[in-house]
């Protein structure tokens, strides 16, 4: 390819230019904070309200309770358009029924057929439930209607309260179900 010597010129000053940045980045970033002179530290508030995951233990669960009468109120009037008046009927995702479905040609996966943990029930949920509205409700709300799921689901008898430390000790029915991956090149602990 012909290059005219301005082009030849423009290339020789671009593969400068770019050696010259690579040899200033590692210094800049040594630095240390504040270099870049963008954002700034993240608020303690603003930390906590990105700190919401709870764990399969139940870590990070906070203060408060829920019960299976008042989920059935906030199903109904949050969730039922969505996933349908007993949790089976859609037109989303099913969250009831499922169970003893999983070896069949046909299985059908839900909160109470599939899911290992009933603590990630509440992460998912006020995480990103209703799906419009996600993380509004209150941590009772959250327990509630977690609480009215696991009910559903004959997990759980109506008269539980669901909190902080109930929820951890309920075990799912297909706890058992989930293997390691045996190929070798799959990452294990
Ligand atoms: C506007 C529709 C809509 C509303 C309202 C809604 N959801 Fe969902 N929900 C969805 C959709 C869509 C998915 C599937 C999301 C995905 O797989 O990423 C889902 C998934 C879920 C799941 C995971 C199911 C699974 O096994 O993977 C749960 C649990 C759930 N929703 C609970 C709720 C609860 C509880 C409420 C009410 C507080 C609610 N949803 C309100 C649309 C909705």
């Amino acid at each position: 390819m012909f290059m005219s010597r301005y082009q030849a010129c423009g290339v020789v000053f671009g593969i400068g230019l770019g050696l010259v940045a690579l040899w200033t980045l590692p210094v800049v970033a040594d630095e240390g904070e504040g270099v870049y002179h963008i954002g700034r530290q993240a608020t303690g508030a603003e930390i906590q309200a990105w700190n919401i995951d709870i764990s399969p233990t139940g870590e990070g669960l906070p203060p408060g309770q829920g019960t299976v009468s008042r989920g059935a109120a906030v199903y109904a009037a949050t969730c039922a358009v969505c996933h349908g008046a007993t949790g089976m009927e859609g037109p989303m995702t099913k969250l009831v029924g499922g169970q003893g479905t999983l070896t069949t040609n046909h299985p059908v996966k839900t909160v109470g057929s599939y899911w290992p943990y009933a603590t990630t029930l509440y992460d998912f949920i006020y995480r990103a439930m209703p799906l419009t509205a996600p993380q509004s409700l209150t941590p009772d709300e959250v327990y509630s209607v977690v609480a009215w799921l696991l009910f559903r689901n004959r997990i759980i008898p109506e008269n539980t309260v669901i909190d902080a430390k109930t929820l951890p000790v309920i075990r799912m029915p297909n706890r058992g179900g989930f293997v390691s991956d045996t190929w070798p090149d799959v990452y294990r602990r």
